[in-house]
């Protein structure tokens, strides 16, 4: 068994008794990692309570926070959605038909009965078909052998930053996890969560999926979720302080960060700054990364930039702010949170 195998570099066999295998663990009740394009996720059988069970109690995360139960595409995937949501609105089905398989959760109401500890207990459910060609095989593994969905929050310990390799998986949980291994993850940063169970689509979280786009897709205006009054569900992904590296994080722009790097001098140790803007420094020791110019590039190496500088005992990393325009606020919101811790 190649366990620790480049799946998407294995041949054609091999990867396939890997996700057999993997199939065969998750219906056992079982915690398997797996790739998709934006992070790493945690995976259980979502209609198992008791295998859900273990997701909490490994990542350490509080068991009324709700998972993301991701889904097969095709066939699978259309009864998976029956199976575990009640029918969408309009608008929703609007968002997966252009969205899916990819980066986008939809949080729908939930059919009643099932993966209630997935969802935390709340009468919604988050809904993703990813887009990693490595999840979309084991999501159809699984569905053949009667796994309709699984549950896969991020696969990191909670408050913790996400992984995007399976080395950092391993990293955040040891060897006896069965990690799957698809490479680096493309987009870098977590799914766009759009709750569509209140009538009108509400952004919870940003992501690589810009509002426009979301706006275009499904004909209505996105709204925020300060905008509605019903009390917001628990959301870990949308607590203040979330994302962080051990090392502290503080944004600033430009001019901000120049300066404080100039009152600094050659004193400075354990620093890391990160920016587009190139930075003088009289300090050998200050450890410098040209950030890129593009918003996907910084999101797809953001968190694994943090988690390098968490590696080389930095304990403090100024951060250039990201510029304020549209394809760069799911960067800008990571980077916010993490500071924020
Ligand atoms: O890209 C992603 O979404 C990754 C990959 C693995 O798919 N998953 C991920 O899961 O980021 P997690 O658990 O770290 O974040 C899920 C977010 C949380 O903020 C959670 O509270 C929210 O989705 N969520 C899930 N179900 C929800 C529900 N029924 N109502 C409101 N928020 C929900
Ligand atoms: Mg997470």
């Amino acid at each position: 068994m190649i366990r620790d195998g480049r799946i998407a570099t294995a041949g054609a066999a091999a990867a396939d008794a890997v996700l057999a295998e993997a199939a065969r663990r998750l219906r056992a009740g079982a915690l398997v990692a797996f790739p998709t394009e934006t992070v790493y996720g945690l995976g259980a059988d979502a209609a198992s309570d008791e295998a859900v069970a273990g997701i909490f109690r490994a990542k350490g995360r509080p068991s009324d926070h709700p998972l993301i139960v991701h889904i097969a595409a095709g066939a699978h995937g259309e009864q998976a959605l029956s199976r575990f949501a009640q029918p969408l609105p309009a608008f929703a089905r609007r968002l997966a038909q252009a969205f899916w398989p990819g980066p986008l959760t939809l949080i729908v109401t939930r059919q009643p009965g099932v993966a209630t500890a997935a969802a935390g207990g709340q009468d919604t459910i988050g809904l993703r078909c990813p887009a990693h060609p490595v999840a979309l095989a084991l999501l159809e593994a699984c569905a053949a052998q009667g796994v309709a969905g699984l549950a896969g929050p991020s696969a990191n310990r909670f408050g913790r930053v996400s992984p995007t390799t399976a080395q950092h998986v391993r990293s955040e949980f040891g060897d006896d996890l069965f990690v799957l291994d698809g490479g680096p993850c493309e987009v870098g940063i977590e799914s766009t969560i759009v709750d569509c169970s209140r009538g009108a689509p509400v952004l919870l979280r940003p992501g690589a999926i810009t509002r426009a786009q979301i706006e275009a897709a499904c004909g209505e205006p996105l709204r925020d979720r300060h905008d509605l009054s019903a009390p917001d569900p628990r959301a870990s992904g949308t607590l203040a302080a979330h994302y962080a590296p051990d090392a502290r994080v503080r944004l600033m722009d430009a001019r901000t960060l120049q300066s404080a790097l100039d009152v600094l001098g050659a004193q400075a140790a354990h620093l890391a700054v990160w920016t587009r803007t190139g930075m003088r420094t009289a300090s050998p020791d200050v450890l410098r990364r040209r950030m890129p110019d593009d918003a996907d590039a910084v999101a797809r190496e953001l968190f694994a930039v943090l988690r390098d500088f968490d590696a080389r005992g930095i304990r403090l990393i100024w951060i250039e702010t990201p510029p304020n325009a549209p394809e760069w606020e799911g960067v800008r919101d990571r980077l916010q949170r993490a500071a924020a811790a």
